[in-house]
């Protein structure tokens, strides 16, 4: 059985349904901080889901997953994510992020549970030396919630050589769209990402969109970031399982596109996919935005052979669709 840790959240939802539409066991837990109810039980309309409300600080209730379900891997996706607060109140990213993985790997240490997953991202990198990023790239994560992500990496490492625990780290780059048709999406509150902001402005009268710096050293002044499709992620989860049935073995591993779009591209597709003419302003640049962040996947392309399947266009009409059913869920005039 799976244990899906975060599995109420954007990203661990649509691992938990791949993993449902392969018939795997799964287990959630989640303490619903930044999740949501309504995304585990759009879960449980689609297969057998065990989910436990619980906190990966508190190692009792990891330990009680352990002692009631026959874990045999995890995927470990619970953490706060956001940037700007970490820089803010960086306490509170190190004792969740940190601590909550210590109870984890400390229980699987336990229970000889030898195999996870971990949600890692391109923050662990920091400001490009150069493009395209491969795995090898110097890691000066500018930011504590980065920060947190390369210690448990570290750990990752330390756990391996001490416990034989074997991870696989993906390093996800910009994360974007949904599986509408199973009712989850992105559903950040608040809302910090590019693509869920523009569609703020869509849905929300008279809202302005701010784009932060037009004189970036890029094609159309904007910043470049490279956007990998929710679903295309999850298949890339899917088959680090795999690998790590099959082979055993330690890796680290970017997941993105190669490909780079700017925010002023995002912007105009959001437009003409939403038929809307959005109110954008342009501001100063933020502090620790880098001009372009690019993945080389090449690895995940060798190792995982995995390709990603989605465009641009499919994420950003994916993400529209999703954000239009969830308002008018929530009662909002669309
Ligand atoms: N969204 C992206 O673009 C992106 C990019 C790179 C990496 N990541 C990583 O992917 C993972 C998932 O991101 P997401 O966008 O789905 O975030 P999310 O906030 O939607 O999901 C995280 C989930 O973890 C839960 N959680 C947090 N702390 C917990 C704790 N102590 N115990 C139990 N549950 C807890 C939250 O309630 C939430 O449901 C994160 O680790 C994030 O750092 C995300």
């Amino acid at each position: 059985m799976i244990l899906i840790t975060g599995g109420a959240g954007y990203i661990g939802s649509h691992c938990a349904l791949a993993l449902l539409n392969r018939n795997e066991k799964i287990v959630i837990i989640d303490n619903l901080d930044n999740g949501h109810i309504e995304t585990i039980n759009a879960l449980k309309n689609i297969g057998n889901v065990e989910f436990i409300k619980g906190d990966l600080k508190n190692k009792k209730d990891i330990e009680f997953i352990f002692k009631n379900f026959d874990i045999d891997t995890l995927m470990h996706f619970a953490g706060y994510i956001q940037v700007e607060e970490s820089t803010q109140n960086p306490s509170k990213y190190y004792e969740n992020n940190i601590i909550g993985t210590i109870n984890l790997l400390n229980t699987m240490v336990e229970y000889n549970v030898k195999k996870i997953i971990f949600s890692s991202t391109c923050a662990i990198y920091g400001e490009p030396e150069y493009l395209p990023i491969d795995e090898n790239h110097p890691k000066n994560p500018l930011n504590p919630y980065g920060k947190t992500k390369l210690i448990i990496e570290e750990m990752l490492d330390d756990y391996d050589k001490a416990y034989d625990i074997k991870s696989v780290r993906l390093r996800y780059f910009n994360v974007a769209g949904a599986d509408c048709s199973a009712g989850i999406g992105e559903w950040h509150q608040p809302e910090t990402h590019l693509i869920p902001n523009i569609l703020k402005s869509v849905f929300e009268k008279e809202k302005i969109f701010n784009i932060f710096g037009n004189d970036y050293d890029t094609f159309d002044g904007t910043c470049i970031r490279d956007y990998v499709n929710v679903e295309d992620l999850a298949c890339a989860h899917v088959l680090a399982l795999e690998y790590l049935k099959k082979e055993n073995k330690t890796e680290c591993i970017n997941i993105g596109t190669s490909q780079g779009n700017s925010v002023k591209e995002i912007f105009d597709t959001v437009k003409l996919i939403s038929g809307k003419n959005i109110p954008v302003e342009f501001k100063p640049r933020r502090a620790g935005d880098a001009a372009k962040l690019i993945a080389d996947t090449k690895k995940a392309r060798k190792i995982l052979n995995w390709e990603p399947a989605h465009s641009l266009h499919d994420s950003i009409k994916s993400a529209y669709l999703w954000e239009k059913s969830k308002l008018a869920r929530l009662n909002f005039d669309v």
